[in-house]
């Protein structure tokens, strides 16, 4: 079965066998920029916005849709997002600094985390976020008394953890009781009264998210039942409007052959008919609905590319395939068994030859990037491909064992650009003092 569907939209074989993205030869593209590289194929990244936009859009008028930047930012894709009409969910000073250097609009900015600091507060205050995220008492509390000192009435929803289980791993799953994110639902009244009552602060609606790589539609509809439950009471008790309902992002995409994901459409379809009915049975205004996706939109249409150096078999146990990047480059593998498919970027035409796992090359057994898969004959020097590799790898990324992080290149119709340059080793020891 072809491996393409899973790589980015414009991806093709050339008459060579090597693999094509966005019109570039990914085998040139190795050698031109080094290895690892992060390739991001900019026609894939768009269709997704518009995916969204569409899909949504057509279900739903008043949509925002807002991009996770956890997933991956930097300034050239805040770019892109902002020509493609989205907003930004950002958790960190560091996230809103990139969104501002390029001047990303500040209003279409949603400040979300669970432990902001005071001057990532201010920060945003200053530079007049659109919606600040509210996660816990302790943060509403300084947001009133910082906003008062600022003398500017900021919007903010109100971040709940509804309690359901998105059946993801438990490293993403966000929305459950038992988490460090929101409030729960059970002091979601007192929130919501004391942001109503707090002077300096302006509510606007509410906010979930439920955990990420969600591939079944059904937990959203359970938390929008009870998050649009609860607005309704608290409108007949507070007077509370509910303008706006973020629901998150965790929409999934496909990294294995066997697991694909649902389309874009059933998440639009699942979520805007459950706010529609809902809202029409409890007698209230239709919120303006904000969605968040992150891996949904960049996932696909990032590769990264290893060059292979040792090849080590051992007879009746297994065939090791070490390239030159790894767990500092993509994490997910050593931290939560993620599965990921892999092809030989310079061999596309050749028959699979047996069972490989492909290993990267830092110093922790857990350093593996995927666990036999079936590939070609595999040699020094061989480029491997490896699809999905747009979400969380890059902005996971470390630099153990002092390695370098990555070039990461944009395609398009057969041309590139280097959004961001390899680390060199003045990066490394720029910080130290001796
Ligand atoms: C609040 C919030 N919104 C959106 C996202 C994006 O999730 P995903 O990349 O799965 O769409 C996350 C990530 O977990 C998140 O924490």
């Amino acid at each position: 079965m072809s491996k393409l569907p899973i790589f980015p939209l414009t991806a093709r074989v050339s008459n060579q066998g090597h693999l094509i993205v966005g019109g570039c030869d990914t085998v040139e593209l190795a050698t031109e920029f080094g290895t690892p590289l992060y390739i991001f194929d900019e026609f894939s990244l768009r269709s997704k916005c518009t995916e969204f936009r569409e899909q949504f859009g057509r279900r739903y008028k008043n949509i925002l849709i807002i991009y996770a930047a956890k997933a991956f930012i930097n300034r050239a894709l805040a770019l892109i997002l902002n020509e493609e009409g989205l907003g930004l969910d950002v958790v960190s000073g560091g996230e809103l600094g990139i969104a501002q250097s390029v001047g990303f609009p500040l209003d279409r900015v949603y400040f979300h985390g669970n432990n902001k600091s005071a001057e990532e507060i201010r920060l945003a205050l200053k530079w007049r976020v659109g919606r600040i995220v509210v996660d816990n008492f302790y943060e509403l509390a300084m947001l009133d008394k910082m906003a008062n000192e600022q003398g500017y009435i900021p919007d903010i929803l109100l971040r709940l953890s509804p309690g359901v289980d998105p059946h993801t791993h438990k490293y993403i799953a966000t929305g459950v009781v038992d988490s460090k994110f929101g409030f729960p639902l059970s002091s979601g009244e007192e929130a919501i009264a004391q942001a109503m009552s707090a002077s300096n602060l302006n509510l606007v609606g509410l906010d979930f998210h439920l955990g990420s790589l969600i591939f079944d539609a059904e937990p959203y509809q359970q938390a929008i039942e009870l998050i649009v439950n609860l607005a309704a009471e608290m409108k007949d008790k507070y007077g509370f409007e509910l303008k706006e309902l973020n629901v998150g992002g965790g929409f999934a995409i496909q990294y294995s052959l066997d697991s694909p994901a649902p389309p874009v459409s059933l998440y639009a379809e699942v979520i805007t008919s459950k706010i529609v009915s809902k809202c029409r049975e409890l007698k209230l205004i239709l919120p303006r609905l904000i969605i968040e996706p992150g891996r949904a939109i960049v996932g696909q249409a990032g590769v990264a590319l290893y060059k292979v150096g040792v090849v080590k078999d051992i007879p009746g146990i297994r065939c090791y395939v070490s390239v030159d990047g790894g767990m500092a480059d993509n994490i997910r593998p050593a931290l939560y068994g993620a599965k990921y498919e892999a092809v030989v970027a310079n061999k596309l035409l050749e028959k699979e030859a047996g069972e490989v796992t492909i290993a990267g090359k830092f110093c922790e057994s857990g350093d593996i990037i995927v666990k036999g898969i079936n590939l070609p004959p595999v040699s020094a020097g061989d480029i491997i491909a490896i699809p999905s590799c747009g979400a969380y790898c890059l902005p996971l990324a470390s630099n153990y064992n002092a390695s370098l992080k990555p070039a990461v290149t944009l395609v398009k119709e057969g041309k590139v650009r280097l959004i961001r340059q390899r680390e060199t080793f003045d990066d490394l020891t720029r910080c130290d003092l001796v």
